[in-house]
């Protein structure tokens, strides 16, 4: 090996030992007789010391060529700094290299991102991916991939210890049901027929249950073609699971077990078991979403009947067209939220598409106050302020709209506040269920007109009823609860899975009810309905984000930190420059014509 120690290894205790470093040279202060370099590598920061009597001449000559990220092997004595130059952030910065030898490993251009630990501004995110080799050197992005690789393992071992196996699934495949679009790849053998690459390991992982494997778990890649935002790539990493002989409960349970075992090793974080769990009617209700951020409150408040006793036609005409009027109500908002304040608060609804924001300051005497409160009496008020507890210096904000609606409105306005307010600590992990969601929406595909109004899968179309909600596939669909659960942290969706339907009965409904005909259900899960028709047992499972779970756990806020070769917004890689272009040749070998 070309070193005995790294560049995190070396303390006061080594003092007076010959060692051997390599590294990068992360920074360099050159102090006339001599060169001091910070030698770097993924273990941390060395100083070392190119200063007479201890560096002969020509190696303190041939230092002063030295700059950032060459590559140098250095061999020295390890003393510790002179007093009070200890450097308290690196577990190296008591001591440092007196050196006595030098060899150039090799030369770097000067490079466009610096990796540097000292460097105080992040470069700009483009810049990052195209050299990308560059920016995994920065210490906090080898934190990152070192916190992914530990959490990966962490979860290898929870389930290994459990009794599941690993077994891998294909990549070219069929299409799967997740429902977003397929990556498609064209057969050349079989022209004008494509795999899918899958969006999960669904149904091979139920496959896996009928054919007995029982416990099955994999870190699987999975791909969808849909529009990326920051918590969103088209290729992420699931960590999949599935289990026969369960039902919804002992899966949270098992995924209960995982959380505090990652939480204690990674973060020294005790969660208290179980889990609270919050079905979907109570998260909208009280939240306005299907992932609640618990950090903090600003629960919504619904009043909608109290808006008839009001001579505002804002809310009137919208309650009397059925729609609600919910408010949430922000401590201390007044203060904090100017007119301008508010302002930018009604151009921000604006964009979730509310017509607009009415509210009320709460003034010293605890009365509401604003431009609209001539239209409600002095009774009203007090009565909405008593159902909001609206105190002194607070503010309310109303949403009056369809129920959705507000959900939008009042979970956008509870986001951007509590950021804004920093109504929690950004290290706080909250950890919570919610469950028991509805089978099925109403399609808003805009893409597809004819799907406009039908049903559609909430999770997808092997999703077990609710055992008291079987009843409703016949008489109301829309009250219809699944066994579906998903893992909420800090307001993000973790992961989400469900129990699967194992009765022949109920499926052929759900598939009714979805609109899938006998036809096209064998023609895209053929292969499963035939598997299921063989004893398949009760099963479940479920798919954590792999991804999203090491951006919680490391404080990031968005995806492709934590992802060593992830896509831009645009799903390409500025490194390879992915997608590319191919040859005319490889075009003909698949049949295709591209008009380009
Ligand atoms: P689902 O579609 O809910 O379930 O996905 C499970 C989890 O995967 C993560 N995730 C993503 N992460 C990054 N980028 C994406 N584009 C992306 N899409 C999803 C989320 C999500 O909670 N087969 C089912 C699981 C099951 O029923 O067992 C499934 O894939 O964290
Ligand atoms: P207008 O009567 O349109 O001037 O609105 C009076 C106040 O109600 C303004 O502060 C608007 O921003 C607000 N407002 C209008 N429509 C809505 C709505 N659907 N929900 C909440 N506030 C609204």
């Amino acid at each position: 090996m070309l070193r005995t120690h790294t560049c995190g290894d070396l303390r006061l205790t080594d003092k007076g030992t010959t060692v051997t470093l390599c590294g990068w040279v992360d920074s360099y202060r050159d102090h006339g007789g001599g060169l001091f370099v910070d030698l770097r590598d993924r273990y941390g920061i060395t100083q070392v010391v190119f200063n007479p009597p201890d560096t002969p001449q020509d190696i303190i000559d041939a230092s002063k060529d030295l700059r950032a990220e060459y590559v140098i092997q250095v061999t020295g004595k390890v003393e510790p700094r002179p007093e009070g130059m200890a450097n308290r952030k690196h577990a190296s910065g008591e001591i440092e290299l007196r050196v006595t030898e030098l060899k150039l490993l090799n030369k770097s251009k000067a490079p466009p991102v610096s990796p540097s630990e000292s460097i105080t501004e992040i470069p700009n995110e483009d810049l990052r991916l195209k050299h990308r080799f560059l920016d995994l050197r920065r210490p906090v992005m080898q934190r990152a991939m070192i916190l992914r690789d530990k959490i990966t393992k962490g979860m290898r071992d929870y389930f290994a210890d459990l009794n599941f196996i690993d077994v891998e699934t294909p990549i070219l495949g069929r299409s799967t049901p997740e429902g977003a679009r397929d990556y498609l790849v064209p057969s050349r053998v079989h022209h004008g027929k494509f795999y899918a690459l899958p969006q999960s390991p669904q149904l091979y992982k139920q496959i896996l249950m009928i054919a007995g494997y029982d416990r099955y778990v994999q870190v699987a890649r999975c791909f969808r073609d849909e529009d990326l935002r920051a918590d969103r790539q088209p290729e992420f990493t699931q960590l999949d699971l599935e289990m026969a002989f369960i039902d919804d409960d002992d899966i949270m349970t098992l995924i209960d077990g995982l959380v505090v075992k990652l939480a204690k090793d990674l973060l020294d974080i005790d969660v208290p078991t179980p889990l609270p769990r919050m079905t979907y009617d109570e998260a909208m209700r009280r939240f306005g979403h299907d992932a609640p951020d618990l950090r903090y409150g600003l629960e919504i408040v619904d009043l909608t009947d109290l808006a008839p006793q009001s001579d505002f036609g804002v809310f009137k005409s919208v309650t009397d067209a059925g729609g609600h009027v919910r408010a949430i109500c922000v401590p201390g908002g007044a203060n904090h939220y100017s007119r301008r304040g508010i302002d930018a608060l009604t151009e921000f609804v604006k964009g979730l598409g509310a017509k607009g924001l009415a509210y009320f300051r709460v003034n010293e005497e605890g009365v509401l106050d604003s431009n609209i409160a001539k239209f409600f009496s002095e009774e009203l008020r007090a009565e909405m302020g008593t159902r909001l507890d609206a105190k002194p210096g607070d503010l309310v904000l109303f949403s009056a709209d369809k129920w959705l609606g507000t959900c939008k409105v009042l979970h956008g306005l509870r986001k951007k506040i509590g950021e804004e307010m920093k109504l929690y600590d950004p290290k706080a992990m909250n950890f919570s269920w919610v469950v028991q969601f509805p089978m099925f929406e109403r399609t808003e595909d805009a893409d597809n007109p004819q799907a406009i109004g039908k049903w559609s899968a909430m999770h997808h179309p092997f999703t077990a009823p609710l055992d008291d909600s079987v009843d409703h596939l016949d008489d109301d669909p829309a009250k219809c609860r699944a066994k579906a659960y998903d893992l909420i942290i800090n307001g993000y969706e973790a992961g989400g899975g469900t129990i699967r339907i194992h009765d022949p009965e109920v499926q052929s409904k759900v598939f009714g009810l979805l609109g899938i005909d006998k036809e096209t259900a064998q023609d895209r899960f053929g292969f499963l309905l035939e598997a299921l028709a063989y004893g398949a047992p009760p099963h479940g499972g479920i798919a954590l984000g792999l991804d999203r779970m090491v951006m919680l756990f490391g404080g990031f806020d968005n995806i492709r930190d934590v992802i060593a070769f992830p896509k831009t917004q645009k799903a390409t890689d500025l490194m390879t420059e992915a997608p590319g272009l191919v040859d005319a040749k490889q075009l003909k070998e698949l049949a295709i014509k591209t008009d380009l």
